[in-house]
């Protein structure tokens, strides 16, 4: 296929970019940041027009794409001001969105965030581990917008029931050169209560995206995306009760199993997490 990838340059997109192009796919980035060359368009996706352009042909790079995966965001609470996150955040998403379905594109997959499952718990999620079956609770302006993208995704396809948008909820993005800060989170079990100490590694994260743009029929449907442990060595009963207690607790646990049930993703999409900081770290 190729592929526009938009957020090439960030954190998961230079990651996303080098898998699908390991794949065999020809991947052109769009990003507001990055290096010029071949395969990457400078892009402003505020501007609908950029985005039409650029999804539509740019110079001999490309002259349209099969499959668009959509990375772009100002990517947590806080960096800029709500009403900025708001702002870039949905109209980003609407214009790559509107612009690929113009264009007869059939094959969206997109990064929503595990934020819309209740980060950062200051009100405890309904059960641990946490999954999908419960109603979206986002606690901010960043994770409202990612909710508000998720449902605008859920009538986009009943408007166009041969399109496939795929939201992967990714839990807290991680390359190896994050690890070494790993075996000091457990001294403190409320530091990273905030997602029940959950992560994904970006490698998977591509993974995830592959998947999904190999498999995913058309529709929506929204899955967590996290490693398949926690970033814990503390067993997860003593966190879960120390942290948590009252919750209800659905299941066996495991020692440092994620607390992010990733089994949906797993049944429809055939993620299967390999990688673990606690191979990384000595
Ligand atoms: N980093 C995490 O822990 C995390 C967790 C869950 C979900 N996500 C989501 O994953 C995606 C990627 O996150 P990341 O960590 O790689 O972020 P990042 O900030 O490293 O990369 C995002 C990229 O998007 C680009 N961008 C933002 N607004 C743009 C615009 N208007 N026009 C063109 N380019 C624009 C930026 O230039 C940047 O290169 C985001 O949608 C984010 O919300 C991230």
């Amino acid at each position: 296929m190729r592929i526009a990838v938009t957020g090439a340059s960030g954190k998961l997109g230079t990651v996303v970019v080098r898998e699908l192009t390991a794949a065999g796919h020809e991947v052109i980035g769009l990003d507001a940041t990055g290096t010029r060359g071949p395969g990457f368009v400078q892009v402003d996706l505020t501007d609908y027009g950029q985005v039409v352009d650029a999804l539509t042909a740019v110079g001999d790079q490309h002259d349209g794409f099969d499959a668009l995966v959509h990375l772009a965001a100002i990517p947590a609470p806080g960096i800029r001001p709500d009403v900025e996150t708001f702002r870039n955040n949905v109209l980003s998403t609407f214009h790559v969105f509107w612009a690929a379905l113009r264009l007869g594109m059939t094959k969206i997959v997109y990064a929503s965030s595990e934020t819309v499952q209740g980060l950062p718990f200051d009100v405890p999620p309904p059960y641990i581990p946490v999954d999908e079956d419960y109603p979206a609770r986002p606690e901010s302006v960043y994770s409202l917008v990612k909710h508000l993208e998720e449902t605008m995704a859920t009538e986009l396809v009943r408007w166009h029931p041969e399109v496939s948008i795929t939201a992967l909820r990714f839990s807290n993005v991680m390359v190896p050169a994050d690890y070494a800060d790993f075996p000091g989170f457990d001294a403190d079990p409320r530091g990273r209560k905030w997602n029940l100490w959950s992560y994904i590694d970006a490698r998977d994260g591509a993974q995830a995206v592959l998947r999904a743009l190999e498999v995913a029929p058309a529709g929506f449907d929204h899955f967590l995306i996290a490693a398949a442990d926690t970033v814990m060595s503390r067993p997860n009963e003593e966190l879960v009760a120390e942290v948590f207690p009252g919750v209800e607790v659905r299941g066996p646990l495991g020692v440092n199993d994620s607390l992010f049930s990733t089994a949906k993703a797993q049944r429809l999409l055939g993620y299967c997490p390999v990688h673990s900081w606690r191979d990384e770290v000595g």
